[in-house]
Formats: C-alpha cells, structure tokens, sequence
C-alpha cells in the first residue's frame, strides 16, 4: 500500500483533507488519525473485510477487540442493546473526551470488532479532527491505536508513520495528541461499573458522576465473570501491552545511580526522570518528564520511542509519585516493565 500522509490543523481542520479521509474510509481503506489521546488506525466498523485489514496492520490478535469511535452519544447507543443509566449519566457529563464505555452489543458492527463476544467498547473523542472525521464519513470508526501490536502507542504523526508505513492508506498528521496515553475503558455492563483500563478519566471523576465511592470502580485485577467464551475480557490489562524495544526498569530508588551502574556494566542506557533537571550522565542518554501527571502523560510515549530511537538495550525509569492523579501512568509504567508476557 502506499500511504499518503496529510497535514491537518488540529483545531481547525482542513474540511477537504477531512472529506478525502472520509471518502477512503468509505472505500474500505485504513486511516490514522489523532484522536484527544493518542493516534487511532481507524476502519469502517461494519466492514467485515476492512475491519481484518487493522488486525493484519497491526499484527494485532484477533481476540483483541476494538474501540469504535462514534460521533455522539446517540450514535453510540445504536450500537447497544441496551444503555444502563451509569452510561447515560457518564456520556452525559465525560463525552466527548477519554471515556470508553463497554457495553451489550447489538450486533451492527463487524463481529471481529468485538472479537466475537457480546459486549462492544464505544467513545465520542474529543480531539476536533476525529470529531470532524466521524462527522464526514457518518460510520462507526474501529480504531485500536495506531501502533504495531505491544509497541507503544503512537502520540505524533511520525510514530505512527514509523509504524505503519505502507501498511495504511492515509495518516492524518495534526502533530503531538493532548493526552498523550490511553482512554479510560470501564465495564457499564456490570453494576457497579468497573475500570477494565485505566486512563486519561480518573476513578474519582467517574464516581462523581455516579454517586459512589471511587473504591468500588476498581478492577481488582483477578478473573471476571466473561461473556466472551474465547476472548480476553480486556487484553489492555496483560502485562507488556504497551512496551518500548528496550528493556524497561521502573527504578524505585536512585534512578540516575541505578542507570550510571547498568551503564559501567557495559550496556547502553536511557535514562527518564520526574521532574529533576537531567543532570549529565556520561554515556546515559537522558530524558527528563515534567513532575505533573497531565504533563507526564503526555510526553512519556514520545520520551520512550525517542530513546528507542537512540539504540538503547534498557531504559531506566524515575518511579513518579503515588497517588489517583498518578495511576494510568503508573499502569503504563508497569506494563511496559513486565518482562515477557502476551501482546
Ligand atoms: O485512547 C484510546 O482508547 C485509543 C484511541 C485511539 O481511542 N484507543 C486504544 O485502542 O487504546 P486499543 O485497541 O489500543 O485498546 C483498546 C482496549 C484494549 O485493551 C481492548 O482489549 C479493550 O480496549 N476493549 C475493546 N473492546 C472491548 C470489549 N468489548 N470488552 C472489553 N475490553 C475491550
Ligand atoms: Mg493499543
């Protein structure tokens, strides 16, 4: 295939770089594009035959399910069978924005969307490109993000590029996303609602909405009840799901200490740190996040990727600090420590 790439303003956006967009994914065609928190690999979501193009582009399993983007909450609903008030309540109050919500299927979409289970992952982004595209083509759009399966997801046109080059027909490229990691994905089939994923929507901004104590949203990690016989209930949860090349250590202690010793020991070593100024390691390459979730969020997949870019064999990672503002980087974190494990 080969992939065109489109600049487009990512507040502003072009109406006739959003109708050729559009036009493709009509066609059947694969388009990436910048979503409120990282790049998505979109596909009609009620074409069997482009839907099998994201797996096979992705090199993703296909017991992974996808997200399908919709417009706004109604075209949300016609995907569900049914719509609880906690869904209701939530799309209400977090829609657009980085909330996906997992729900009774109806059927409408592509079986492989689900994975062939019965419930279906559905979000109204927030980003005005994806808005504007959903819009233009009037389609669900599945859309996992636009990375290789287990690399980490692409936050800026040239990630996405790097990825999937010739194996899409069209990136829009409206530079960094917002957010930087993944949507919040929470269960509303069950009662009360659980965080399947953690994400750019805290517990505590569901639970207002909701009238609960956020403890009660938790995913506790262990076996769910699934109805999905043959399917992961949420494979975002396996470990090494969003993991750079090099190995990643999660270093509780002296992380700077930590890298200059891996690095005496003969390895070629990145370094991230939280918020202390880089200090100049010989032969470390260096990054440093601000010391502010939302700000940590946005650059750590871009910090990671750019280290990989370096050569690196391990990246060492400053332990950012504890607390609910802090858990889906800490989640990612995690994951792309987790030596071997699935996806
Ligand atoms: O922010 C995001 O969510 C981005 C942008 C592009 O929207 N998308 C994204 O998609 O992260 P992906 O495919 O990389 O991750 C989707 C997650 C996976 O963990 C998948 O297992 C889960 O959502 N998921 C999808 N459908 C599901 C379902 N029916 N039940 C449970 N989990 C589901
Ligand atoms: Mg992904």
């Amino acid at each position: 295939v080969r992939t065109r790439v489109l600049s487009i303003d990512p507040l502003d956006p072009d109406p006739a770089v959003v109708s050729a967009a559009a036009s493709t994914l009509r066609a059947g065609g694969l388009v990436a594009f910048p979503t409120e928190t990282v790049y998505g690999l979109g596909a009609n979501a009620t074409d069997a035959a482009a839907v099998a193009r994201v797996f096979t582009a992705k090199g993703r399993p296909s017991r992974n399910p996808l997200i399908v983007h919709v417009a706004d909450e109604a075209d949300a609903r016609a995907l569900a069978s049914s719509w609880p008030p906690a869904a209701a309540a939530l799309a209400a109050r977090l829609w657009p924005g980085p909330l996906t919500l997992v729900a009774q299927d109806a059927g409408r979409v592509a079986s492989a969307v689900t994975a062939g289970g019965d419930t279906v992952a559905l979000r109204v982004p927030a980003h005005p490109v994806a808005l504007a595209l959903l819009r233009a083509c009037a389609l669900p759009i599945a859309a996992p993000s636009a990375n290789r399966s287990s690399h980490v997801s692409p936050t800026r046109g040239e990630h996405v590029r790097a990825d999937l080059e010739g194996r899409v027909d069209l990136i829009l490229d409206a530079g960094p996303t917002p957010g930087g990691i993944e949507s919040t994905v929470l269960d509303v089939t069950v009662d009360p609602p659980r965080i399947l994923r953690p994400g750019l929507v805290t517990p505590a901004a569901i639970a207002a909405v909701l009238h609960r104590a956020p403890s009660s949203l938790a995913s506790d990690g262990g076996p769910s009840p699934s109805r999905q016989p043959g399917a992961l209930r949420s494979p975002g949860l396996l470990s090494r799901h969003y993991a750079p090349r090099a190995r990643l250590i999660l270093a509780g202690g002296d992380a700077p200490r930590l890298a200059a010793e891996l690095r005496r020991a003969g390895s070629r070593v990145g370094l991230v740190t939280a918020g202390t100024a880089a200090a100049r390691l010989p032969g470390v390459e260096t990054t440093s996040l601000p010391l502010e979730p939302a700000a940590y969020a946005r650059g750590l997949y871009a910090a990671l990727r750019e280290l990989d870019g370096r050569g690196v064999d391990i990246v060492v990672v400053e332990t950012p600090p504890e607390g609910e503002a802090w858990m889906a980087v800490h989640d990612r974190l995690r994951r792309a420590s987790a030596s071997g494990g699935v996806e």
